[in-house]
């Protein structure tokens, strides 16, 4: 017989079929077991009456999350125990044969819950339990939905997917950098991407001319409940382009995703509304803005976007650093300050944020696509040339080549969704999310290395403290 899924049960009234799935709860009434079974696609209950001899003594030794391969007949329930609003909720399945596929030790953590009183780091720990509760299994599920829809909508916009390395070069772009020592050259060391940033400028000049990638980018830095180590950006960067076409795409692609996969959601404001800097923190006191008008409503999503960022501010050293983006271009009519290296101060960049709720999920800006002016900006932040050169020179030699304007964005993809799903940080999105300390306790990373891997690389460990 071939598997019937859970959720197609329904429109099965009065024939055999065969499930398969764990074993949910299991209520054993003497004469009658109770049994719901549950799969991917939802869960039914079953039964076990008294002169189904061989299933109930099967069904006597059951016990939750024992895998299982049932075959029965599926009942419309009696009037009295229909319950109208749940899947399944007026059939039950009387079970005619039960095949134990797989038993279960009692699990580490409860699975059926939504987890919420659940210490995080066992539901770390045992995320293959964690994830098989139906609110986790939502959030994964949608989460694929969003980006198979994202991924559809750019595509037809023009844009291509284009992957970009995950070994790349230790460049100084806001974070600190995950290194990667080499073997083949001892002493050298790849670094992972904090962002496919300049990747993406480069496949500018390459005349891709609409590009777009989910990526995977990491980052050094203490962990929060909307940052992890290692997280995912949909990247975008766009030629010919000014500030308002790259927000404007943006937007339509933000909306049609919340108008098509969250009917219930209501976007406060079409065409979002707009802040500078200077206005979010005057009149809120953030560059995220919460700007709801009820923040009790969990279906309203107050898009808002952030505009006229300083480009540069003094960092702790005194010296100059960019706010956000040191491929970013000046607004227009601060060009002439840049190449100028003068009122650094008022410069400001054609940076623009994205927020949600109070939370930044995206950022971009129209870049320098030109060498000269992208050399200006580090010169600001007072590096020396053979610095610029090492670290950028490849960005100038592009840019000498015919590389177009352009500009772009990323979203974080893991706070839009979590923010979507009304959860209360990334790490309910994120299938294998690490604690608060960056440790995958699943997996045991990081970990220490045998020693004669260490001696490959030509690295040696200093005594732990
Ligand atoms: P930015 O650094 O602003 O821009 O990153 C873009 C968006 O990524 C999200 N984000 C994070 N999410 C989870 N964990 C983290 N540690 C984390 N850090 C950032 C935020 C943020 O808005 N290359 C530029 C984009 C561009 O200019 O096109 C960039 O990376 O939601």
């Amino acid at each position: 017989m071939m598997r019937t899924y859970i959720k197609d049960l329904a429109a099965k009234v009065g024939e055999e079929v065969l499930i398969k799935g764990w074993v949910d709860i299991r209520r054993d009434q003497g004469k009658l077991i109770f049994l719901d079974f549950r799969d991917v696609t939802g869960v039914i209950q079953g039964v076990i009456l008294p002169n189904a001899k061989e299933a109930h003594e099967v069904g006597s030794k059951l016990r939750s999350e024992w895998v299982v391969a049932v075959t029965g007949k599926v009942n419309k329930r009696p009037e009295r125990n229909v319950q109208k609003d749940k899947l399944n909720g007026e059939i039950e399945l009387e079970i005619l044969n039960i095949e134990i596929l797989n038993e279960s030790v009692t699990p580490a953590i409860d699975v059926r819950g939504d987890g919420k009183d659940i210490g995080e780091d066992s539901r770390l720990k045992y995320r293959y339990l964690d994830l098989r509760r139906p609110r986790m299994q939502k959030n994964i599920i949608n989460r694929y939905k969003l980006m198979k829809l994202t991924r559809d909508l750019f595509e037809k916009e023009g844009f291509t997917e284009i992957e970009t390395p995950n070994m790349t070069a230790s460049t100084p772009e806001g974070s600190r950098d995950f290194i990667v020592p080499s073997r083949l050259e001892r002493g050298a060391f790849y670094a992972l991407p904090q962002s496919p940033q300049q990747y993406k400028q480069l496949l500018m000049a390459s005349g891709f001319e609409k590009y777009f990638q989910f990526a995977r980018c990491y980052r050094d830095e203490d962990t929060r409940g909307d940052r992890q180590p290692e997280f995912t950006q949909m990247d975008l960067e766009m030629s010919f382009v000014e500030r308002e076409d790259v927000m404007a795409i943006n937007e339509k692609v933000l909306i049609e995703l919340v108008k098509t996969l969250y009917p219930e959601k209501q976007i406060q404001q079409i065409p979002f509304p707009r802040l500078t800097y200077k206005e979010a923190m005057e009149k809120y006191g953030n560059d995220k803005p919460d700007i709801r008008t009820d923040k009790n409503n969990p279906n309203l999503l107050a898009f808002c976007w952030v505009v006229d960022f300083p480009f540069f501010e003094k960092a702790d050293d005194g010296k100059w650093t960019f706010t956000h983006n040191p491929f970013s271009a000046p607004k227009p009519e601060f060009m002439n300050d840049l190449m100028e290296k003068k009122n650094i101060e008022n410069i400001l960049t054609t940076q623009y944020d994205i927020t949600l709720n109070g939370y930044e999920i995206g950022g971009g800006s129209i870049r320098n696509h030109r060498g000269p002016a992208l050399k200006k900006v580090f010169e600001v932040m007072g590096y020396e040339d053979e610095r610029i050169e090492k670290n950028f020179g490849h960005m100038m030699r592009a840019f000498e080549t015919g590389t177009p304007p352009h500009g772009g964005i990323a979203w974080g993809l893991d706070r839009f969704i979590m923010l979507l799903q009304n959860e209360p940080n990334i790490r309910e999105v994120i299938a294998f999310a690490k604690t608060g300390e960056g440790k995958d306790l699943m997996m045991g990373a990081p970990t220490e290395v045998l020693p004669e891997q260490l001696r490959e690389l030509g690295i040696e460990i200093k005594k732990k403290k």
